[in-house]
């Protein structure tokens, strides 16, 4: 098991370590920048289903359902297809609507998930064209649907999902960039600036984990904290999301992520001199709206940790610790802003003696109800 390891203590660890990698391996041969293209067999073959489609609708569990909410921010933006993201355990059960000319992308690490594979039959019995973005290969969802991409991240044994989440949102965003080429709703300039973009975020992502030692310096403060708020905007309102079930998977402790400018109705009673607020912050997008949130954290007493942009000033004058990220669009920039908190999380749990890979009561695939 160390071999496997790879020098590394936790697979968690080497899982998040192995990012800049896979996300390259998820697009080669899909994407070639300065050729214009972006292409996958499964939506080329299906190519007039999904421009024809009136909706896009994602099913999903766990960490997967956060990079379908990512992809709902991409999708909309680029193609201007309406998408749904539900919990596929509540699709299943609530005699939902699904038309023909849907779309249904089911997304799944194991491609075993026992609710999203109930979610695929019930979209297929209706009609429905069904859309697996798997990762292991031959899985039972894989299987099961009409077509698909598969993101290529290598086995991911860590019961937290790390570089599963970002090869998802790599390839949703490529599947995105396509139609939007296609119906014309992406601008040719911003098309290839997408492009280029998206073949600079391995390199982006390991500069990212430069952050290793801060988060480390930060965990070292924060890891007997009972509760912990991770705050958003659009684009990283998921990565909040998925920030906080990192923290409560691994550490135990009590985590909730929010879109920022929800906290004033409800999470701010929370917030004093105790509470650790983890705002994600990127100089792109709403930025002085994050500010403002920050504030308001700050004139509450709260512990304010913000990733911001490498270079920024503002925010960290505010903050009580600063994590620096490189800078990118708002649409790529998931893939960065997880990075650190995938690090935090790891550092916390580790610091607090738990079962990094392993945590209690959890299962790495769900293929029961
Ligand atoms: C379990 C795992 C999570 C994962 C979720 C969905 O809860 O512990 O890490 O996100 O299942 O799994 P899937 O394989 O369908 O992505």
């Amino acid at each position: 098991e160390q071999i496997e390891k790879g020098g590394y203590d936790h697979f968690m660890l080497k899982e998040i370590y192995e990012q800049p990698s896979v996300i390259k391996d998820t697009y080669r041969g899909r994407l070639h920048a300065n050729e214009g293209i972006v292409q996958m067999a499964g939506v080329e073959d299906n190519l007039e289903k999904f421009l024809n489609a009136k909706r896009i609708l994602i099913v999903a569990c766990g960490t997967s359902w956060h990079a379908g909410l990512v992809a709902e921010y991409i999708f909309e933006e680029f193609t201007r297809i309406p998408v749904e993201v539900e919990y596929a355990s509540e699709f299943r059960y609530r005699n939902p609507i699904i038309n023909k000319d849907d779309v249904v992308i089911a997304i799944s690490q194991s491609g075993e998930t026992a609710d999203t594979m109930a979610a695929i039959k019930l979209a297929k019995e209706n009609g429905a064209f069904v859309f697996g973005v798997c990762n292991v290969v031959g899985s039972s969802i894989s299987r099961e649907s009409h077509a698909g991409a598969y993101t290529h991240a290598g086995p991911e044994i860590g019961v937290a999902s790390t570089k599963a989440f970002t090869t998802q949102i790599t390839v949703l965003t490529m599947i995105a960039l396509r139609l939007g080429k296609a119906k014309g709703t992406l601008s040719n300039p911003d098309f290839h600036a997408y492009l280029q973009e998206l073949e600079l975020i391995p390199e982006k992502v390991a500069e990212a984990l430069e952050t290793n030692d801060r988060a480390k310096e930060i965990a070292a403060k924060f890891k007997d904290a009972p509760n912990c708020l991770y705050l958003g905007r659009g684009y990283n309102f998921p990565v909040a999301l998925e920030g906080a079930l990192k923290l409560k998977e691994i550490s135990y402790i009590h985590a909730e992520g929010y879109p920022a400018a929800e906290m004033k109705h409800g999470p701010i009673a929370l917030i004093d001199e105790q509470m650790p607020v983890i705002v994600i912050a990127p100089k792109q997008g709403h930025y002085d709206k994050i500010v403002s949130n920050i504030q308001e954290i700050k004139s509450r007493s709260g512990k304010i940790i913000a990733v911001v942009t490498k270079g920024d000033t503002q925010v960290r004058e505010l903050a009580d610790y600063v994590i620096e990220i490189p800078e990118t669009s708002d649409a790529l920039s998931p893939l960065i802003t997880t990075i650190p908190l995938q690090l935090l999380s790891y550092y916390i749990a580790v610091m607090r003696g738990c079962n990094v890979d392993q945590p209690r009561n959890l299962a790495k695939s769900v293929t029961v109800e």
